[in-house]
Order: structure tokens, then sequence, then C-alpha cells
């Protein structure tokens, strides 16, 4: 099994180390390439997305992706600047499907920014659109009328798109409690109403689902509020890249929560939802259990590896449980020794 390795910018080389890591200690055959991307690849070789990665990713089995965004690429134009290797490797490989899982990991209450008791009771699935919404519509500047400066980003999806997205939150609903949330704003967007209409058409199939819908200035209230009532939550582009920030926070941090983005045959890209925290990075001070995490989801969903993929979440929810924390769960620990942590408790 090949898998590419692309580590990408700030946070993301030293957290994919951890995850490769404890990837070869569960899975000693897998054989890993690496290529550069992001701001890391524009530096290199001119493009984030340059054609010899872009080729490895549709080669390989799997991709652990870690972070893309420099504040060094912030003046370039919008087709070089480093966010456009993820949606363009979204993109080209067909990723539509975004799953982002998150629960509260015991002995981490007291990190979330909830009440311990209100986060304790966290274990939800977030399904986001990857390939649509105002992420890929037509944008772009424009003069108005009389002259002043104006840009606009077209939102759209078409049917097909929301059913496919509908059937994954579905039958990731059927496998788990049996309850899905679809999130939108139909109450403004026609976007949004073809979105209810055809997800509550989907529900026929699924008759041992149960299907709500909420718009998504409340979901984020009851995500907030009252976490512990969702199961599955389905929704789109833009509103599942806000929700699941916020998700993440209401677990403990950001640097907990794993993805994974697959495509029609279940070949997937497997990234932490963290970004590359500049701030932070080539300190050693970055959490790596969202990348250790998403390296499981990848046994599980790309290489038929199941137990692997327990074994390793088992791993870090033992670590967790034993106090380690790094700086973002209020811990001391550098980024190697969570990582030691984790390879320890296999
Ligand atoms: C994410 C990120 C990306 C997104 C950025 C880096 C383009 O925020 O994966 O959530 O907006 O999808
Ligand atoms: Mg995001």
């Amino acid at each position: 099994m090949l898998i590419a390795l692309l580590p990408g910018d700030g946070i993301g080389p030293e957290v994919t180390a951890q995850a490769r890591a404890v990837l070869e200690a569960v899975a000693p055959g897998l054989v890993f390439e690496e290529a550069a991307v992001g701001g890391a690849a524009y530096h290199a070789e001119g493009h984030p997305l340059p054609p010899t990665t872009l080729d490895l990713a549709r080669r390989a089995d799997a991709i652990l992706f870690g972070a893309v965004g420099d504040p060094s690429c912030d003046g370039l134009e919008r087709r070089l600047r480093p966010e456009q290797a993820i949606l363009g490797l979204r993109r080209e490989l067909g990723l539509f499907a975004n799953l982002r899982p998150a629960r509260t990991f015991a002995g981490l209450e007291d990190a979330s920014a909830l009440r311990p008791e209100v986060a304790g009771a966290i274990d939800l699935l977030i399904v986001r659109e990857l390939n649509g919404d105002v992420y890929f519509g037509e944008k772009g500047r424009r003069a108005t009328a009389d002259g002043r400066r104006e840009g606009y980003d077209i939102m759209s999806y078409d049917e097909d798109e929301v059913a496919r997205i509908a059937r994954t939150g579905f039958e990731a609903a059927a496998k788990r409690r049996g309850r899905l949330c679809s999130v939108d704003k139909a109450n403004v967007l026609e976007t949004s109403q073809l979105w209810r209409d055809v997800v509550t058409e989907v529900a026929a199939d699924y008759p041992h689902v149960t299907l709500e819908h909420l718009y998504v200035d409340n979901a984020a209230m009851q995500l907030v509020r009252a976490p512990g009532q969702f199961d599955v939550i389905v929704t789109g582009n833009l509103f599942g890249d806000i929700l699941s920030d916020q998700a993440s926070m209401c677990v403990g941090s950001i640097g907990l929560l794993p993805s994974a983005s697959l495509d029609s045959a279940g070949k997937g890209l497997y990234e932490p939802i963290h970004g590359s925290a500049p701030d932070i990075a080539g300190q050693g001070k970055a959490n790596p259990l969202a990348a250790i995490l998403s390296a499981a989801m990848m046994l599980r969903h790309s290489l038929a590896m199941p137990a692997e993929a327990d074994r390793i979440e088992a791993a870090v929810a033992a670590t967790l449980a034993g106090g380690a924390r790094t700086a973002d769960l209020g811990g001391a620990l550098s980024t190697d020794e969570m990582g030691a942590g984790v390879l320890a408790a296999l």
C-alpha cells in the first residue's frame, strides 16, 4: 500500500511525522512517498500543487496530509496561494465527502470551552460536502455601475451533489445512533431550499434513520447549548467548515479533530482539521493527536485495517486519560513527547 505523505506548511510537517511513526508501528507494510504541497511547494517549485504532487496523490492508495497556509503567501494571486493546494486535491480527486468526527475524551471535559457535563456528552460526526458550494462557484472582482469595487462568490448545488452527500450522511447515521440532522439556511437561500428538498427525498430510502432539519444559525447555537443531541450532521461546504471548527472547541481543542475526505470509491485524503498554525510552527508545541487520529481514519476507511485503527484510537484515549497534555490542552508536553506517549500506549 502506497501512502502519499504531504506535510505542507507550518506545523504540518511536525504533526504528520508523528502520525507516520504511529502508522509504521501498527502497519509495518506501508510504503510512504513524500511530496511538497502548499506554501512549501510554492517556494520550492513555484506552484502550491505541483503536477508531481498531484500525480503522487492519484497513484497512492491514500493520502496523509498535514496543513497548508503561509502568511508569506498572502499577497499572491489567489491561484498561487497555499489553500489552493487542498482545494485542488479535493476537486481533482473527487473527494466530496468530508467526515469530521468530534467526541470528548474521558478526562478532557475540563479542556472544553463548555461546562464539563455538557462537553462530556459530545459524540457526533459532521459530514461536510467538499466539492461544491460557494467554495467552487464563479468568483471574482468587478466594478459597480458607479465604479466602486465589488467582490462576488456564487453559491450553488445541483440535486445530484446534494443527494450524494445526503446518502453519505444517512449511511453514517444508520451505522451510529440512527439520527441525521441536515443543516442549511433554507429560510434565506434558494441553494439551501433545494438542499432541504433533496435531503427529504433521499430520506425515503432510509426509513430507520430519523431526519431533522436545522437552520445553520440555530445549529451553531445548539452546538454550544446541548451538543449531546447530535449524532450525524450533514451540511454544505461552507457551513461544515465553520461548524467543524466550532465543534472542535466544544471538545476541547482544534488539535484533537481528525478528518477523512473520501471519493465515491472510498479513496481518501486524511488530515487534521486544524490549519498550519504559523504562530507556533517549528516550536515543537503542536498537538499531534488530530494527525494521529487522521491516520487511524485512513486505516479504517481506505486500507481496510479497522483493528489497527481501533488500536490507535484506544492508545490516544489511554494517553489522554493518563494526563498527557500539550499546550493547547493546558499542558507542557512537546509534539514529540505526545507522539511518544501514543506509541508507548499502542
Ligand atoms: C478546512 C480548512 C480549509 C477549508 C482551508 C485551508 C481552505 O479550513 O479544511 O477546514 O476551508 O476547507
Ligand atoms: Mg476549516
